[in-house]
């Protein structure tokens, strides 16, 4: 056999592995069934250059009345999609976040060498998302609780919460992680322009509910080990339902 024929054949075992391996862990993450090694958490404070950060804080004060607002049974809030937001005057600013710079940074604090966005045809690679209590109503969350994500990836899955407003009565971040089990508080200090890097589908997390007058504004972001897509239709179908109900928009 041909060496080119064997690394084939090698890659499509990988894949294969893979995908199985996805199947599973989709199955029994809503069980509460996760990886030890998947627990840990990193915080990377003043993440952007700061005249980034202060483009992006001027630009999303713009975009509020452009997202959807979603109270269905996913999630309560508001949100922009990574297509939308690409295309709004936020643009200028968000291609930092392919820069050698950035990805450095975020493969510093993991030690994970091949970390990388997921590819910019998911609208999860970079998206807005709003909290704030809407009118006529006292307090609103993301209506999610505590929940695991599910992953379309056959690498690791790597979620980021970027903090561009929060803007709350509370001495810690709204977000709340639950790595085996504890629960952790984020200190509200250094909180704007620092970016938690979790497996949100290993560790449980949750937004908690804001009052009136609070006001939250984060950037999510997606990265993987090996960023390529599961081919599971399912799987896939079930991302575009979850896309739909964030975003308006089922692409991903
Ligand atoms: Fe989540």
């Amino acid at each position: 056999m041909s060496l080119l024929k064997w690394a084939m054949i090698k890659q499509l075992w990988r894949l294969l592995k893979a995908e199985v391996a996805l199947h599973k862990h989709n199955k029994v993450n809503r069980q509460g069934v996760v990886s030890a090694d998947a627990q840990q958490y990193h915080i990377i404070e003043n993440v952007l250059p700061q005249h980034v950060y202060d483009g992006l804080l001027d630009a999303v004060s713009g975009l509020h009345a452009q997202a959807i607002r979603e109270n269905s049974h996913w999630r309560k809030g508001m949100a922009m999609g990574g297509h939308e937001f690409n295309s709004s005057k936020a643009k200028p600013w968000l291609g930092y976040f392919s820069s050698d710079e950035f990805i450095q940074k975020l493969r510093a604090a993991t030690g994970i060498e091949t970390l990388a966005p997921v590819p910019a045809v998911d609208t999860n690679r970079l998206s807005l998302l709003f909290y704030d209590a809407p009118e006529g109503s006292d307090e609103t969350g993301d209506g999610t609780d505590w929940h695991m994500d599910g992953s379309i990836y056959l690498g690791d899955r790597w979620a980021g919460i970027l903090t561009l407003v929060e803007d709350t009565l509370d001495a810690t971040s709204k977000l709340e992680l639950r790595p085996f089990g504890e629960v952790t508080l984020i200190p509200k200090q250094q909180l704007p322009n620092s970016l938690v890097l979790f497996q949100g589908d290993h560790v449980l997390h949750r937004v908690r509910p804001l009052v009136r007058d609070e006001r939250r504004v984060v950037i999510s972001l997606l990265f993987s080990d090996w960023p390529i897509r599961t081919r599971n239709p399912w799987l896939r179908r079930y991302q575009s339902k979850v896309n739909r109900a964030f975003y308006g928009n089922p692409k991903a």
